[in-house]
């Protein structure tokens, strides 16, 4: 600042003016920037790696068995809290690539676009309201992205699958985190042709920004097929004899005049030329039939169509299609992207048996094609829905791109929880994995050391930390009198803070904390728990969504809870709908006994639902199977059942011996229904009814493109 500008200032302050926004600049100038994209509520890096919650991924259970230590990763919950866990597990060594390299190779991420923005009130208002929705967007993002960039290996790389509306915020914010000389390319990916109504031009493609972590990153060359147009033009002639017959070839350039090493001046067939090749070379295409003859003579070689790998993409995509209703490899998953999208992004940026991660999974259309390339991957998605669009294509998938070919059993792979976790499962482990479990829970160190005779098992925040064995002392709770015993035998070598971490139900008072001497105890209660005073932040449930609309809304989650099923009663039936009988399910109640903290509002009934997912034949052919896969077959919205007189119907043909009914609320919990045919007034159908499912699938896909 100039000895000026500081006297303006202290002018300004002393009048008690207002002081305008481009003071900031000049009083916090910008250290190693130029430039930086500037918003309200963006938070500085450092603090958003130390802020963020660390969830502990609890295991839900594991397909197939492999019997090597890696199990690719399928992981419901909040990805920025994820990610901070798994950051944990690449600096335990734990996520290393194909050649020993630590973090994950290659991230793809197509996370919400960021589109749907519902306000009310005046114009200006709304515009206003957009520009914050679009700056917690971006910040939304911003924080995840310093996260994938931890993530990363050194030599990995990013691709950020966007639409228009954003990307040029998105393309700063990379830079800022990345650094600028890290940009690889924006890659223009034509998904759809131009409607011919367009009242504007044609929005017809989305954009990827492809950025490295270093100047060294893996890049796989591939090769796109010549299209026909490119063959007819280019290669005209077509070879007439020999064993390359009907094979398309041009004809290329073989005099070597003002070449740089000279060439080669002989005769050849009686013109005399300086050639670029010696006459060895000359004698040998002409006994391999490679050598064209001009109407003048002149030797020229022949290009094969066939010889050529096809052309290197450019950096924009109009080969790759969108998945249409008809396709093989469509999950009716909304904003379902193309396997063979995927498929040039990890072939291009990864090795076999490298780790690839989608933080966005959706319907894991990166998950499958990883595990077809042969890559290690990890896929987190907070929606319900995800997870078992997912679980069913890898249960279900095929060998070649496209879901085409053979059936390919995948490798094992595990279902985690991360921020929503199974009580009684928890209650079921060792001591010693429980204890680890509640220290991780809180971002404390596993530390144990004793003070003044008392053990404590880590530390946070300079503070020591006891998990409280509720299991050792059955009956006993956390109280007052327990704090001052710990004071008094402690006293204040513990310093200024001590936790307690414990199940909630152990606590025997409601406070956050008390103030024993100069000490201040702190209750670490499981689930809820002080994030606020711990991390600035307040604790978020997890959204479900409730319409197919919202499945593509940015959802955030903050710290943790237990699963709490949901209660619900229903009346199922068979009614005869023109020549078909219809299986129906009509919800009469459904309440949420989560505890969420946002609100103290009781919720309404039926109001927390947001969707019943089926399975119509649970178990498959083995339908006594009480723990079989859910395999989902349909999905019903509660904003479609609420139109419906909260009630769904299917026919009634479609029904096994037994139906799986999932009841999601919107924090994620679930009430599984395991419901017989028979409940339904239906004889149990033995056939197995998957084929009959695929085979109405489809002829309702046709009726819909027609
Ligand atoms: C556009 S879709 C991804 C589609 C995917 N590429 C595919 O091919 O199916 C975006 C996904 O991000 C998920 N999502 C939104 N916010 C999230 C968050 N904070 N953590 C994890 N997943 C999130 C949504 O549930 C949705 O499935």
């Amino acid at each position: 600042m100039t000895p000026e500008q500081s006297q303006q200032l202290i002018q300004l302050l002393q009048a008690g003016e207002e002081i305008s926004p481009e003071w900031a600049r000049i009083l916090f100038p910008p250290e190693k920037r130029e430039y930086e994209l500037v918003y309200h509520g963006k938070e500085r890096e450092e603090d958003i790696i130390a802020n963020t919650l660390a969830v502990p991924l609890q295991k839900v259970r594991t397909f197939g068995r492999n019997g090597v230590e890696w199990h690719n990763r399928l992981i419901f919950g909040d990805n920025l809290q994820v990610m901070k866990s798994l950051l944990e597990l690449k600096k335990a060594g734990k996520l290393v690539n194909a050649d020993g390299t630590p973090g994950v190779r290659l991230v793809y991420i197509d996370p919400p676009f960021a589109t749907k923005q519902d306000f009310q009130g005046s114009q200006d208002q709304k515009a206003y309201q957009d520009k914050i929705a679009g700056a917690q967007f971006v910040e939304f993002m911003r924080r995840r992205l310093v996260l994938l960039r931890e993530l990363l290996a050194d030599n990995g790389c990013i691709y950020f699958h966007l639409d228009v509306k954003k990307i040029h915020y998105m393309k700063i914010v990379l830079d800022e985190i990345f650094g600028e000389s890290r940009f690889i390319n924006e890659i223009i990916w034509k998904r759809t042709s131009a409607h011919s109504d367009s009242t504007t031009f044609a929005n017809v493609h989305d954009a990827l920004l492809l950025y490295s972590k270093s100047g060294a990153f893996i890049f796989n060359p591939q090769f796109v097929p010549y299209t026909e147009e490119y063959i007819a033009e280019r290669y005209k002639h077509i070879e007439t004899t020999g064993r390359r017959k009907g094979q398309r070839f041009s004809d290329d350039n073989l005099i070597g005049t003002g070449l740089r090493g000279g060439g080669y001046p002989y005769e050849w067939k009686g013109i005399f030329k300086t050639w670029r090749c010696p006459i060895e070379t000359m004698q040998r295409y002409e006994q391999e039939d490679k050598l064209y003859y001009t109407k003048n003579g002149v030797a020229r070689i022949k290009r094969y169509v066939d010889d050529l790998l096809g052309l290197p993409p450019s950096d924009m995509w109009s080969d790759i299609f969108p998945v249409n209703s008809q396709a093989e490899e469509r999950m009716d998953y909304p904003t379902q992207k193309s396997e063979s999208l995927l498929q040039r992004i990890i072939a291009t940026s990864s090795n076999n048996g490298d780790i690839v991660l989608d933080a966005f999974a959706g319907s894991g259309t990166t998950l499958a094609v990883a595990e077809k390339l042969n890559r290690r991957w990890i896929g987190i998605d907070c929606g319900k829905l995800a997870i078992y669009t997912i679980q069913k294509r890898m249960l279900n998938l095929k060998a070649k791109i496209g879901n085409k070919g053979a059936a390919l059993k995948p490798k094992a792979f595990s279902l985690y929880n991360a921020g929503l976790y199974d009580f009684s499962k928890l209650n079921e482990l060792p001591w010693e994995s429980w204890r680890f479990f509640a220290l991780e829970l809180f971002g404390c160190r596993d530390e144990p050391h004793s003070i003044g005779g008392i053990r404590f098992d880590g530390t946070l925040k300079g503070g020591s930390v006891m998990v409280f064995n509720h299991r050792e002392r059955e009956g006993v709770r956390v109280d007052e009198q327990t704090l001052h015993s710990i004071h008094e035998a402690a006293g204040s070598r513990v310093g200024l803070r001590v936790f307690i971490a414990a199940p909630a139900m152990s606590f025997d008072f409601q406070q956050d904390y008390i103030d024993v001497g100069d000490v201040r105890y702190y209750a670490l209660r499981i689930p809820y728990s002080i994030i606020h005073e711990l991390h600035q932040r307040e604790f978020m449930a997890l959204k479900q969504p409730a319409d197919e609309m919202a499945v593509n809304d940015t959802v955030e989650a903050v710290g943790f809870d237990f699963i709490k099923r949901p209660t619900l009663d229903y009346k199922i039936g068979t009614r005869q709908k023109d020549l078909f009988a219809e299986g129906y399910i009509r919800i009469e109640s459904f309440y949420s006994d989560a505890v969420v903290r946002e609100t103290l509002r009781k919720k309404e009934n039926r109001e927390t639902l947001s969707m019943v997912m089926l399975d119509y034949c649970y178990g498959g052919a083995d339908a006594d199977s009480e723990t079989g896969v859910f395999d989902l077959d349909e999905v019903f919205y509660a904003h479609d059942l609420a139109n419906a007189d909260w009630e769904l119907s299917f026919p009634a043909e479609l029904l096994g011996q037994k139906m799986m009914a999932i009841f999601v609320d919107i924090y994620g919990n679930e009430a599984r229904e395991l419901i017989p045919a028979e409940k339904f007034g239906l004889e149990p159908n033995l056939k197995e009814k998957k084929a009959v499912y695929a085979k109405r699938k489809k002829s309702k896909k046709s009726e819909e493109t027609l």
